[in-house]
């Protein structure tokens, strides 16, 4: 089903070609949702753009393009406001036929893009040889989210996880594991090595206590590099443990669950040959014994050119030779059209750096789109990064853990001020939903781009713009289904919906713009859009649900406004579940 917008931007265009002509037909329409809703629903503010092209005052040009317009089958007459702004008030009798197409279809109407691309979103994408902590949560949360809505979109997703599993941290975890666990190395069963956080503490007390456990450390790093067999075993002992230990903190998040791992190690391989082919372009240059490329337009304090090192002058790779093969590698293997990159802002300059040369390699095409879809910090209450008291980086598990917690004290108090009684698996499954849901959605309904500041209190609260606010109006719509024992899935799709009252026509315009919304996040990749776009619908709900009567309503009301409850329930699942979250019947 094409969105109202996509309708309008049809109309609109074709009325400048009847009116203007044919060298209008490329000009964009520029309708937008309108930015005051007294004036109507969308706007048009193409008059505004083309004066200087068509010698012609705005509002005139207004004027011809609406007595142009073919628009009466879905809307209101257009009127011109101020300058020349069109304004457009869709009809609800139209809303209430599009209800009803989209009340049989699982996807809601939304059709999948057309021209589908390959994209790999590169997440959670974390270094494997320290403990989860804070600073794993948002690669996490967003990479999942953007992966889940370009793939309902329709686009070809690959989730791959560029896991720094390969380097000089490794060596201390190797040391410890040959000094506390060796028969891990030679018993053919696999050893148990315990919580993978008491490993790590007991590494870096070892490195921290004993010089000779150092020298142990570093002499590992130099053996795992030369590819020394017992080394790489020890290695991937290490790697096993800490994957399985962070996919039990993904599984907790419920993080999708099939991402394709592709650490760094495993471009290994291909750094000799991006070295070669960066040499055989040109772009070489050597440089107090090491290989860089330099950059354009990345200058140091003195204003010259600052070089990106790409082999170091001891022979060594580093980061960046690492995502060059990756970006050479996911362009001519994985023949993608697009990758994105769910990393913090304080990697903007080395995408910006990597971006740069693998297209002047040649890798990176008109055809491609690299995207650093970067994001701020977690920040505590105070404004400081995320810590825990005694200063160190909260782990994770801590994290969820007491967002789950607080969640179950809020319903338990919620429970006994109801008076109501619920076994313990519902309360169980209930504070983790809400617990994991509301660190997620406090998370994704930021703007990416700026830090935010972690507070479990505001982000469990029943109002306001949070997880929790949504699934209660999620849970009323079952609520309802429950008292008036209703199944919603056996609502004749014959009947006609009723739009009469405000709040009706309000929530029913806002359930017909989630494909819109979706749109926009494709482009600009923000799922904070998505999150208002629930979070007003939830209030357009409640507003509704406030004013009208629903199971009392006398047929054919009665129905239609169950339809519209269901579409508002649906349309909110959906949504969530694009997010990550899943919802709950009671809470
Ligand atoms: N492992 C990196 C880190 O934790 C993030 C990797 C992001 N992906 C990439 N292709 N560079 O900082």
């Amino acid at each position: 089903m094409q969105s109202l917008l996509k309708q309008l931007k049809n109309s609109v265009s074709e009325a400048l070609v009847a009116a203007f002509g044919a060298e209008l037909a490329d000009s964009d329409p520029l309708v937008v949702t309108a930015s005051n809703p007294k004036f109507g629903d969308y706007q048009s503010n193409v008059a505004l753009s083309l004066p200087k092209k068509l010698k012609i005052a705005p509002r005139n040009i207004a004027e011809r393009i609406v007595e142009n317009l073919k628009v009466d089958n879905f809307c209101e007459t257009p009127t011109i406001a101020g300058p020349g702004f069109i304004n457009f008030t869709i009809k609800p009798t139209y809303l209430a036929t599009q209800l009803s197409k989209i009340q049989a279809d699982d996807r809601l109407g939304i059709e999948p893009v057309r021209s589908p691309q390959r994209i790999i979103v590169d997440y959670p994408s974390p270094n494997i040889a320290k403990e989860m902590h804070v600073g794993h949560l948002r690669p996490a949360i967003i990479g999942d989210c953007l992966a889940r809505i370009l793939e309902f979109i329709g686009h070809d997703v690959l989730r791959i996880s560029h896991v720094g599993d390969w380097g000089t941290p490794f060596g201390m975890l190797i040391a410890y594991l040959r000094e506390a666990y060796s028969e891990a190395l030679t018993s053919k069963e696999k050893l148990d090595l315990g919580e993978l956080s008491t490993f790590y503490r007991q590494a870096k007390k070892r490195f921290d206590e004993d010089e000779n456990f150092r020298e142990a450390a570093r002499l590992s790093v130099v053996q795992l590099q030369a590819g020394d067999e017992e080394t790489i075993l020890a290695w991937k002992i290490v790697c096993d443990l800490s994957s399985r230990s962070y996919q039990k903190i993904y599984d907790l998040m419920g993080i999708y669950p099939e991402i394709t791992p592709r650490g760094e190690s495993f471009y290994n391989p291909f750094l000799p040959e991006v070295i070669t082919e960066l040499e055989e372009l040109g772009l070489l240059v050597e440089s107090d014994g090491a290989k860089c490329v330099f950059l354009e337009g990345f200058t140091n304090r003195e204003g010259e050119p600052l070089p990106l090192i790409v082999q170091k002058s001891d022979g060594g790779y580093n980061y960046a030779t690492t995502d060059l093969a990756a970006i050479r590698y996911r362009v001519k293997v994985d023949k993608v059209q697009q990758v994105i990159y769910p990393v913090g802002s304080e990697q903007k300059s080395h995408f910006a750096q990597i971006f740069q040369v693998g297209k002047r390699a040649g890798w990176i095409t008109e055809n491609h789109q690299f995207i650093h879809a970067y994001f701020g910090l977690v920040l505590g209450e105070d404004g400081a990064k995320l810590k825990t008291r005694s200063g160190e980086a909260v782990r994770l598990k801590d994290l969820l853990d007491e967002a789950i917690n607080l969640a179950r004290k809020d319903l338990e108090t919620r429970l006994k001020e109801e008076g109501r009684e619920e076994t313990a698996e519902f309360v169980d499954r209930v504070s983790q939903v809400v617990g994991i849901s509301a660190v997620k959605y406090a998370d994704l309904s930021q703007n990416r781009t700026s830090d935010y500041k972690f507070s479990y209190q505001k982000m469990l609260a029943l109002q306001g713009n949070t997880a929790p606010y949504l699934l209660y109006a999620y849970v009323r719509v079952q609520g309802i289904s429950r008292k008036g024992n209703i199944d919603f899935t056996k609502l004749s799709t014959d009947t006609k919906i009723l739009l009469e009252e405000e709040t009706e026509i309000i929530l029913a315009k806002h359930i017909l713009q989630l494909g819109e919304v979706l749109q926009e996040v494709e482009k600009d990749l923000l799922p904070n859009r998505l999150c208002q776009y629930l979070f007003e619908l939830s209030q357009k709900f409640n507003q509704f649900y406030d004013r009208c009567p629903i199971l009392q309503a006398d047929e054919p009301l009665r129905t239609s406004r169950l339809i519209l409850a269901d579409l508002t329930a649906r349309t909110l699942e959906l949504g969530l579940s694009l997010l990550g979250i899943s919802v709950i019947e009671r809470m």
